[in-house]
């Protein structure tokens, strides 16, 4: 039923997509969504909730910190910031050793440019086609999809080159043949297109806004070497992939990658903004203290945030947690897509599972709109599933059990069944 708060979104929220349900979320609560008409369903279309939603222990560690100090003070430093930097450097790559915060991934997005830009003397970026680093202007000139049109004109120096998107290969290679072709072609398209003036690469460690694409194994260390060889700095941009997410608290660790700036964010403050820089001290050396302030970044009450965060996913193995989800949900997908013709491509690890429609199997001709038709079919059945045009992700807050993970793979399955017949 549509209420007032529908209306006035419509009315007065210069960003509002209408859905074709008019759903407005009141409550959170672990896994689970409440909206206004008090109805129920599973979230399985968070990137941000890693440790659920109103998580008891992070409701109260929030109380705790909002009852003690909520502004950081820019010229001071305070105890949660100090503690989470720490504990941020003991658990990230031993190459990496100093901190900086700010309030969004996009910001701190900016900040790996800039330092790899002022370290290196050089201007230009390389990132990836289905790639999306944030929303800034610097943030969206590296950006590979189409959200950037009519804003130019963009950052000087970004390049662009395709990303490991297997299902789909540029090139119309094989993964079992093709020896990262897609890497080796990045020496092409430098030549082609840069002005010998190469600072940095970003990338991701699987393309979130993209469309949840995976690299195959292997495909982030071959790209760490290339840059290492060429003297280009590696950003890995976890925005998106870190605090769990994958199955492993960085999904560096799946490679053992080791960046020379890693960019972290999102389910870092479960819900409270905060994003981190983790850099290699000799790159964060090239800028003068001072110089990377920000008005709100690093306060005690966001950083209290992260460190709960922290806490929940270890105390409470979130993280194996996830994992067993992805392989439960990978299992059952895998089974769909020998059921159903249009399930084209089945990926993803941990809490981050894809699956792919297509009209044939042959062509790999996208289903257009097929996933958003199916999240529209499973909410009223108690599944909030994101889709993405003909791409269902399904990335629930890591608390998801067993049970709800089981019930929403039935809800899918079942519902794929009644479209298809
Ligand atoms: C991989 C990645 N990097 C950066 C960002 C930007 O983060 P934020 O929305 O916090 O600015 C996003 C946002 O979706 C993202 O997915």
């Amino acid at each position: 039923m549509p209420n007032e708060f529908w209306e006035w979104s419509k009315q007065y929220d210069a960003d509002f997509i209408p859905s074709s349900l008019p759903i407005v979320i009141e409550r959170g609560q672990g896994a689970e969504l409440i909206d206004t008409a008090g109805h129920r369903t599973l979230d399985l279309g968070d990137i941000i909730a890693n440790v659920g939603h109103c998580h008891p222990r992070h409701v109260a560690a929030l109380q705790n910190a909002a009852a003690q100090m909520i502004v950081g003070k820019g010229s001071w430093t305070n105890p949660e910031r100090a503690r989470l930097m720490k504990r941020l450097v003991e658990l990230t790559p031993a190459n990496l050793d100093k901190v900086f915060f700010a309030t969004s991934g996009s910001e701190i997005v900016e900040w790996a440019i800039r330092i790899a830009r002022r370290f290196t003397g050089k201007h230009e970026i390389l990132s990836f086609w289905g790639g999306v680093y944030g929303r800034t202007m610097g943030a969206i000139s590296m950006n590979g999809l189409q959200r950037r049109r009519k804003f130019g004109p963009l950052l000087p120096g970004a390049i662009h080159a395709p990303y490991a998107y297997c299902y789909r290969c540029p090139f119309d290679k094989k993964i079992e043949t093709c020896n990262f072709y897609c890497v080796d072609f990045l020496d092409r398209i430098l030549d082609s297109e840069s002005t010998g003036d190469l600072a940095c690469v970003i990338v991701e460690p699987y393309q979130g806004v993209g469309g949840l694409i995976f690299p195959p194994a292997g495909y982030l260390t071959r790209l760490q070497q290339w840059a290492t060889e060429r003297g280009v700095i590696f950003i890995l941009d976890e925005i998106q992939s870190s605090f769990g997410r994958t199955g492993k608290l960085f999904a560096l660790e799946w490679e053992n990658l080791t960046p020379n700036l890693l960019c972290i964010g999102k389910g870092m403050g479960n819900g409270i903004s905060i994003a981190a820089l983790v850099a290699e001290a000799r790159l964060t050396a090239s800028l003068t203290p001072g110089e990377m302030s920000g008005g709100n970044g690093g306060n005690p009450f966001a950083c209290a945030s992260a460190l709960s965060v922290l806490d929940i996913l270890q105390d409470e193995n979130l993280i194996e947690h996830a994992r067993e989800i992805g392989e439960y949900w990978l299992t059952r997908a895998h089974a769909w897509q020998t059921r159903f013709e249009i399930v084209g491509d089945v990926r993803g690890r941990g809490a981050c599972i894809a699956i792919e429609f297509v009209k044939d199997r042959a062509t790999k001709e996208p289903l257009r709109g097929f996933a958003n038709t199916l999240g529209a079919r499973c909410y009223p059945k108690g599944c909030a599933v994101h889709g993405m045009d003909h791409i269902l992700a399904l990335r629930p807050p890591l608390v998801i059990t067993r049970d709800q993970a089981a019930r929403a793979a039935d809800t899918i399955e079942a519902t794929i069944k009644e479209l298809t017949e």
